[in-house]
C-alpha cells in the first residue's frame, strides 16, 4: 500500500474571531508520532467531534487540531512482533484518538498500538463506525443496567436523547433484549423512526424535566440510559423504581446535578456513570464481542447516513443545533 503525497482531513484552526474548520490536506510527516500507520476508510461524527470543532478546551486544547475519535481501515505499517498485520482491517474508538491527540477524520492516523482493536468477524468496517463510540458507549449503558440484575420484567427502561448516536443504538439494543423502551425525544418527527428501532413509546423532553426541587418523584422507570444531564438527569434519579439502575453517559443538557440523597438511601437507586475513551482493553474487547454478536443491532443500516469529508462543517452543525439523528459515518476512503 502506497501512502499518498497529501491526503485530506478536517484541521480546526484559530482564527482572528475565533475557530474555523474545514478540510485541508496534510502528509504522513505531519501526523503525530505512533506505531501502526491505519488507512482509515471511514470516521463518524459524535458530540465530541463537533465540541472539538467549536475548538472546545477540554477536548481539543491544542490548535491546529484534527479532530475524529473514532475510524475503521486496513492496516499500513505496524511494528514487527505487534498483533497486526499489514492490511489488516482494524478500529479504533476513544483513547486519546481525536481528544487530545489528532483524530480519525483524516484519510490516515498513526496511533500507538495499544489503541488499535482488530475489527470483530461479523462487523464490516461500516457496521463499526455506525457503531463507533456512541455505539460503544450504548453497549456500557445496557451492560451496566444488564449486569445490575434489571430484567425486561421489572418495567419500563427509558432512553433520553433517544434520536441521537447513543441514544438511539441503547433504543435498538435494549429492545433487542426484550426491554420496553420508553424514548425520551425533542423530535416528534422521528417517532416513526424511533419505532421501527424498537421504542414501545415516545414522550416530549417535559416529561422527565422536573423543576420542582421535591427530593423524590413518582416511582416510574426500572432503568434509564442518560444523554442529557442536568435537570433531566435529576429529574430521572427521582423517578426510580427502588434499586432501579440509571447508567449517566451525556451531557447535552447540562452538567449540573441538583440532587439529595433520598433517591439513594431510600429507594436504593445505582447512578451508574460511563466513561468510554479509557475503558480498559478486557471490558472494551467484550463491548465489541456484544456489539458484533449476540447484540448486533438488526436496524444499522437504518442508523446510518454516509457523507463525505467535505459535508463535516454542515453536519457538526446539525448536531450543535440538536437536528440530528442516528450515526452519521464519515467516508474517508473505499474500503
Ligand atoms: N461518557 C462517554 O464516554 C460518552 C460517550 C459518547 C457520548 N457521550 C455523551 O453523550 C451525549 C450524547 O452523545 P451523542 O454522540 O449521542 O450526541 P448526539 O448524536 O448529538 O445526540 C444527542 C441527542 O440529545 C438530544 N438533545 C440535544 N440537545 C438537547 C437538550 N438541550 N436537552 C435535551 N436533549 C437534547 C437530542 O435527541 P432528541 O431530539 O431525540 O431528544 C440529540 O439528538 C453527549 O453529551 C456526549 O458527549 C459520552
Amino acid at each position: 500500500m502506497t501512502t499518498p503525497v497529501a491526503f485530506p482531513c478536517i484541521m480546526i484552526r484559530r482564527a482572528d474571531d475565533g475557530v474555523t474548520f474545514g478540510v485541508e490536506q496534510i502528509t504522513v510527516d505531519d501526523l503525530p508520532p505512533g506505531e501502526v500507520l491505519i488507512q482509515v476508510a471511514c470516521s463518524s461524527l459524535n458530540y465530541k467531534d463537533a465540541l472539538a470543532c467549536q475548538g472546545h478546551p477540554g477536548v481539543a486544547p491544542n490548535l491546529p487540531h484534527v479532530p475524529g475519535i473514532d475510524c475503521a481501515g486496513h492496516v499500513v505499517t505496524a511494528p514487527p512482533g505487534s498483533d497486526f498485520l499489514p492490511g489488516e482491517p482494524v478500529l479504533i474508538t476513544g483513547y486519546e484518538l481525536g481528544a487530545p491527540k489528532w483524530g480519525g477524520l483524516c484519510e490516515y492516523v498513526r496511533v500507538p498500538a495499544e489503541w488499535v482493536v482488530s475489527l470483530p468477524g461479523g462487523l464490516s468496517l461500516e457496521e463499526a463506525m455506525t457503531y463507533g463510540t456512541a455505539g460503544f458507549t450504548a453497549a456500557q449503558c445496557v451492560t451496566a443496567i444488564v449486569d445490575r440484575g434489571i430484567a425486561p420484567a421489572d418495567g419500563d427502561v427509558v432512553v433520553t436523547g433517544a434520536t441521537g448516536g447513543v441514544g438511539s443504538v441503547a433504543v435498538a439494543i435494549l429492545a433487542k433484549l426484550g426491554y420496553r423502551v420508553v424514548a425520551v425525544t425533542g423530535k416528534p418527527d422521528q417517532a416513526e423512526w424511533l419505532k421501527r428501532l424498537g421504542a414501545t413509546e415516545l414522550v416530549g423532553r417535559e416529561t422527565v424535566s422536573d423543576a420542582s426541587d421535591k427530593p423524590l418523584l413518582r416511582e416510574r422507570w426500572a432503568a434509564a440510559v442518560d444523554t442529557v444531564g442536568g435537570a433531566t438527569l435529576a429529574t430521572l434519579v427521582r423517578s426510580m423504581k427502588h434499586r432501579g439502575v440509571i447508567a449517566a453517559c451525556g451531557l447535552v443538557g447540562g452538567d449540573q446535578l441538583p440532587l439529595t440523597v433520598y433517591p439513594f438511601i431510600l429507594r436504593g437507586v445505582t447512578l451508574a456513570g460511563i466513561d468510554s475513551a479509557k475503558c480498559p482493553r478486557a471490558p472494551r474487547m467484550e463491548m465489541w464481542a456484544k456489539l458484533s454478536g449476540q447484540w448486533k443491532v438488526d436496524q444499522l443500516a437504518e442508523l446510518r447516513r454516509e457523507i463525505p469529508l467535505d459535508a463535516v462543517p454542515a453536519e457538526v452543525a446539525n448536531m450543535l443545533a440538536g437536528k440530528s439523528h442516528g450515526r452519521v459515518v464519515v467516508r474517508l476512503t473505499e474500503g
